[in-house]
């Protein structure tokens, strides 16, 4: 049987979406939202896999991150945006699941054990971080969604969801289908000091930037250490002489035209352009950008996102609930 493809995400209300998020993950959402049935999820039960310690902010992280994806492009009229916690179903399934899920498969979870290492946090050793790619898998399998667009550090837990599946499928009879894979092209979008873009390093170009805060990022930005002056040979891209590569030059390769980005290469190395106005041009290439998140942000009063969500939550619980008459059908709960 030929379905249409149907899609699903999520992303963690983690605070500020910055430019990072949006090159990685919401530019390929928004121009995924008119080729496909799309649903994208604020998966807050997810944040709490790590983050339950402090939860004071996490409802104000929630609005403000579905703030940066209307900025960002998301439209509500053509896709649907919901919040996992008001759709009760994802835990339901998620338990159901859990029952067919071997230890073992979350053990040997590659970014559960990277991350037992990286965060080094005893309250991390939970039963709801062991679980996440349970909760992960309901929140696909929900939806009988087809395509799910992640980085290439989601495909292990996107494999798990696919053998859940499977082994609920052998467990209970065929339920689900196998979701899909479908990688963006991901750049790698540098932080202001040239180190990986997070939240954690402080080094974010976030979508909702003032002009003047995002003039005064660029123009702090990491550029080539050796250039004293404006005709010394400079080195933009990563090399022994300046290992981490220029960020604003990397910032360019997303925003330029590919023809001005090479002669600018060409202009640097030979040392015929100078670090601030090259700043300067950069700076001139992302504003008309950051003035559509503004303008778009602000046409969403803050009042708008509860609507919205709501509006989200009935359509998706109304899927959701279909699947899960299904599901305990299966399970022979009914
Ligand atoms: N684990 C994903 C991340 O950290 C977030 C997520 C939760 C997700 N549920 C999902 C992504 C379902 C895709 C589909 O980025
Ligand atoms: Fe980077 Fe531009 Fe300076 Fe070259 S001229 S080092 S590309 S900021």
């Amino acid at each position: 049987m030929k379905r249409a493809d149907i899609v699903f995400s999520g992303m963690r209300p983690t605070g500020r979406v910055h430019i990072g998020n949006e090159w990685g993950a919401l530019r390929n959402w928004v121009s995924l939202q008119t080729r496909f049935s799309c649903y994208f999820c604020v998966v807050d039960w997810h944040m709490l896999t790590t983050g339950y310690s402090d939860t004071s902010a996490l409802q104000d992280d929630c609005r403000e991150m579905v703030l940066d994806w209307l900025a960002a492009g998301l439209d509500p009229g053509a896709c649907v945006i919901f919040k996992q916690s008001d759709v009760l179903e994802h835990a339901e399934l998620a338990l159901l699941l859990g029952m067919v899920t071997p230890l073992a498969w979350l053990e040997n979870n590659p970014t559960w054990k990277d991350q037992l290492q990286e965060l080094a946090k005893p309250e991390i050793r939970t039963y709801g971080f062991l679980g996440y790619p349970v909760l992960q898998a309901a929140d696909i399998l929900l939806y009988g969604c087809t395509r799910v667009p992640v980085g290439q550090d989601q495909l292990p837990h996107l494999e798990l969801t696919r053998e859940i599946a499977r082994r609920f499928n052998n467990a209970f009879g065929d339920t689900f289908a196998e979701p899909q894979p479908l990688l963006s092209s991901a750049p790698k979008v540098p932080g202001t000091d040239a180190r990986k873009m997070s939240k954690s390093y402080g080094n974010t170009i976030d979508l909702n930037e003032t002009q003047a805060t995002l003039e005064a990022k660029v123009k702090g930005m990491y550029t080539d250490p050796s250039r004293k002056r404006a005709t010394d040979p400079g080195h933009p891209e990563p090399c022994p002489e300046n290992p981490p590569g220029c960020a604003v030059y990397a910032l360019h390769a997303l925003y330029e035209e590919e023809g001005f980005f090479r002669k600018r290469g060409a202009a640097c190395r030979a040392g015929e352009i100078g670090c601030m106005a090259c700043k300067k041009d950069l700076i001139s290439e992302m504003t008309p950008i950051f003035d559509g998140f503004r303008r778009r942000r602000e046409s969403y009063k803050a009042a708008d996102v509860e609507t919205i969500l709501a509006a989200g939550a009935s359509r998706a619980r109304a899927v959701a609930q279909k699947t899960m008459e299904a599901v305990r059908r299966a399970v022979r709960l009914r």
